[in-house]
């Protein structure tokens, strides 16, 4: 399986990225200028050997030959990229981790959108195209930091389509070792994206990178 990262120059995509291609998988790091991201690929293959297989393209090329696409780029410009990539990306596992925010004096919140959420929006945008959301609530920096142990936190999945839940699951426990829980359908990214809000406000007051973990989900994993 090869996962391409769109938007994989940012500190989010680099760090899925990362930790992916150091369980294994192989990875194609994507970006609007296809040099960019192969610069940032072998830095993560110096910096991380041996790392496996991580490389760099330019969205598009990076799409056309992934089986799984990342989505890991701001909001701000969402619509235009995603909609542009809509022929290449086809019937392929999409995985959204897009938190539409805003920030003001307040701090940060959620932002409204029209389709009420990123992952939504991707789903109009790719109606042929298996579309999810997760990764949401990972901090980049930790992802970053390959000896911190991300077991404990909990990656949290919506989509409407099993078989693509559980692939996505699958690659929720290679990023932190823990677990993925299926949260339901992908309109509950409508929740799960600007609860990001709370866990960036949390960080601000104690200094931290605060996390996800539900309680009382069978660690088995059964339903
Ligand atoms: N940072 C975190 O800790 C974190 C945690 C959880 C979720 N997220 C979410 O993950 C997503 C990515 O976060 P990030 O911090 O990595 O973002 P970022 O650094 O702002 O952007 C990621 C990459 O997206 C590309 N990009 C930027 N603006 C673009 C535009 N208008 N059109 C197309 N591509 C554009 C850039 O790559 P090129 O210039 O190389 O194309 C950039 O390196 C966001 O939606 C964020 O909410 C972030």
């Amino acid at each position: 399986m090869t996962i391409a990262i769109v938007g994989g120059t940012g500190p989010q995509g680099s760090g899925i990225g990362l930790r992916l291609a150091l369980a294994g998988e192989t990875v194609i790091l994507g970006s609007r200028d296809g040099e960019r991201a192969a610069s940032e690929a072998a830095k993560l293959t110096s910096e991380h050997a041996p790392l496996g297989v991580i490389t760099g393209a330019n969205n598009r090329d990076a799409v056309a030959s992934a089986d799984t696409v990342i989505l890991a780029v701001p909001y701000k410009g969402h619509e235009e990229l995603v909609g542009g990539l809509a022929d290449v990306i086809g019937h392929k596992l999409v995985v959204s981790c897009v938190n539409p925010l805003s920030f003001d004096k307040q701090g940060p919140v959620g932002t409204q959108i029209p389709d009420l959420s990123a992952a939504e929006e991707a789903a109009r945008l790719l109606p042929e195209a298996n579309v999810t959301g997760a990764f949401h609530h990972l901090s980049a920096v930790n992802l970053h930091k390959v000896e911190t142990d991300l077991s404990h936190e909990d990656v949290l999945v919506c989509g409407n389509d099993e078989s693509g839940k559980a692939e996505v699951m699958r690659l929720a426990s290679l990023v932190t070792g823990g677990r993925g829980i299926d949260v339901g359908a992908l309109r509950l990214a409508r929740h799960l994206e600007p609860f990001t809000a709370v866990l960036i406000s949390v960080n601000k007051k104690y200094r931290t990178n605060s996390s996800v973990a539900l309680t009382g989900v069978p660690e088995t994993g059964e339903k």
